[in-house]
């Protein structure tokens, strides 16, 4: 690009009528980011000196969440795309260079083909220029009419267009850049007089062909990025394309996905080269997965870190820690900083909250651990649990303290707060209220009594 100033215009002050939401359009999730926060993590790259997000239908909404790095201009009323154009431009004050503007329901426009109509446009010396992509002539797209010297005369809208015109296949994807004098020059001479009696963008590169600047359409990109967002089924449509698109890039990058029509990575998350994703995984938000880590099938997992060699099988994570090598699952769940240190293990129907599982700890089976240490090597029995909530001692959580090497047996509850020494046992089904000293043995449970004979007795009693 040339030394050129640019500035990003996004159009997101349509009402987005056809996806029947109380949701603004620009603001459906798509793998963890808005419609609105695709198109904007697409212009990054290009390094805008601004960037204005036009707002208008649900603008309080569709400000709240944009970053404080974009400006926001208010269009009043939905006038058309041309109109939401003339809302910018007291934002545009003062700026001198080339204006990109982008329709916000474009979420699968790529960094390389917004960066491809801005160079055509800088390099070949063009006042405004459309992205034009061939594409199938049924489509209700706008049709980029092209006069001598492969010049564009004007972009007709596919309701206003004639027989000839809608048989063009270079439509209008909805990605322009102009020289700002031209367009501040152009805007206030747009005219609603057309079928959808809106003002339309797209009538400008007419103007400033009229005006003799020289106004150009360059074709680049995929025929997916004609697909703007209007209908819950292109929302899936684009989502289908994103998802596919990120997990090509992990494939790439050397990680193995097997079945990856059933997995769903957002673009937030980091994989290592050498990592494994099995069938219907999920992974969001700040997820890391290391080298050698095996996750899936059936793994949930957010802003959650798994370390090389771990195997997370069939369970759900979110803001936790799973160290090297260590076990997860099937079917375990992991709440916010749940830490296993290398080795551990969290096994079957086991959750644990705010502990820390020490390394070599296991915790296998049927057990619910909150707000807990557990020392390294320490067995935890089947069907364990701390018991941290204790509303007599005030609205926090109690925690329980287990040393290194400690065995409790199968269906203890250990009542926080409460501390395990180095090395203790407990024995099965022990309530355990008291600190249990280093290397004891705790047995806190009914002694049994056997009744000698008793079976024969109740027998008698029943048939007599
Ligand atoms: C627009 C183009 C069409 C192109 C298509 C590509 C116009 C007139 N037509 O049609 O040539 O083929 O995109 O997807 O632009 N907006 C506002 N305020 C308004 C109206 C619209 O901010 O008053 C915004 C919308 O939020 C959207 C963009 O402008 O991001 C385009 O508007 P939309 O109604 O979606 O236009 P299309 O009919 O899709
Ligand atoms: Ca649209």
């Amino acid at each position: 690009m040339t030394d050129r100033q640019l500035a990003v215009v996004v159009l997101a002050a349509g009402k987005g009528t056809r996806m029947k939401s109380d949701l603004p359009k620009v603001l459906h999730p798509i793998l963890g980011r808005t419609v609105l926060g695709w198109v904007l993590e697409a212009a990054r790259p290009l390094d805008a000196a601004r960037v204005v997000v036009v707002t208008g239908h649900q603008a309080d909404e569709v400000e709240a969440s944009l970053p404080e790095s974009v400006t926001t201009a208010r269009q009043v009323q939905q006038r058309g795309s041309g109109d939401a154009v003339a809302a910018a431009l007291p934002a545009l004050e003062g700026f001198t260079g080339d204006v990109l503007v982008v329709n916000g329901d474009g979420a699968l426009f790529t960094t390389e083909t917004m960066r491809a109509v801005v160079e055509g446009h800088q390099s070949r010396g063009s006042v405004a220029t459309a992205l034009a992509i061939r594409g199938d002539v049924a489509l209700p797209y706008g049709r980029v009419i092209r006069g001598a010297d492969d010049v564009v005369d004007a972009i007709v809208e596919s309701v206003d267009a004639t027989p000839e015109q809608l048989a063009v296949d270079e439509l209008n994807a909805g990605v322009y850049c102009f020289d700002a004098d031209v367009l501040r020059g152009a805007v206030p001479r747009l005219s609603d007089d057309n079928a959808k009696g809106e003002l339309y963008i797209t009538d400008l590169l007419g103007i400033a062909h009229g005006d003799g600047g020289r106004t150009l359409g360059v074709v680049a990109g995929g025929p997916e990025e004609l697909l703007g967002i209007n209908t819950r089924l292109d929302l899936a449509e684009v989502e289908a394309i994103l998802r596919r698109r990120i997990l090509e890039q992990h494939m790439l990058n050397g990680v193995t996905i097997s079945m990856p029509e059933t997995v769903l990575i957002e673009p937030t998350v980091t994989i290592e080269p050498d990592a494994t994703i099995l069938p219907r995984t999920i992974l969001r938000g700040a997820t890391r997965v290391a080298t050698g880590a095996l996750v899936g099938p059936d793994a949930g997992l957010h802003d959650t870190v798994v370390e090389r060699g771990a195997h997370v099988d069939r369970s759900v994570a979110r803001e936790a820690r799973v160290g090297e090598g260590a076990l997860v699952g099937p079917w375990a769940y992991l709440r916010p900083n749940a830490e296993l240190r290398q080795g551990a293990k969290a096994g079957t129907f086991v959750e644990i909250k705010n502990s820390v599982v020490g390394e070599n700890a296991k915790v296998p089976h049927l057990s619910y651990v909150g707000d807990a240490t557990i020392g390294e090597g320490t067995n935890i029995g089947a069907g364990n649990i701390t018991a941290n909530y204790r509303p007599e001692l005030g609205r926090g959580k109690q925690r329980t303290t287990i040393g290194a090497n400690v065995r409790t047996g199968s269906n203890s509850v250990l009542v926080a707060p409460v501390t395990i020494g180095d090395n203790a046992w407990v024995g099965a089904g022990s309530i355990v209220v008291q600190d249990v000293p280093a290397g004891a043995l705790a047995v806190a449970r009914a002694r049994q009594t056997n009744i000698e004979g008793y079976a024969e007795r109740v027998m008698d009693g029943a048939t007599s």
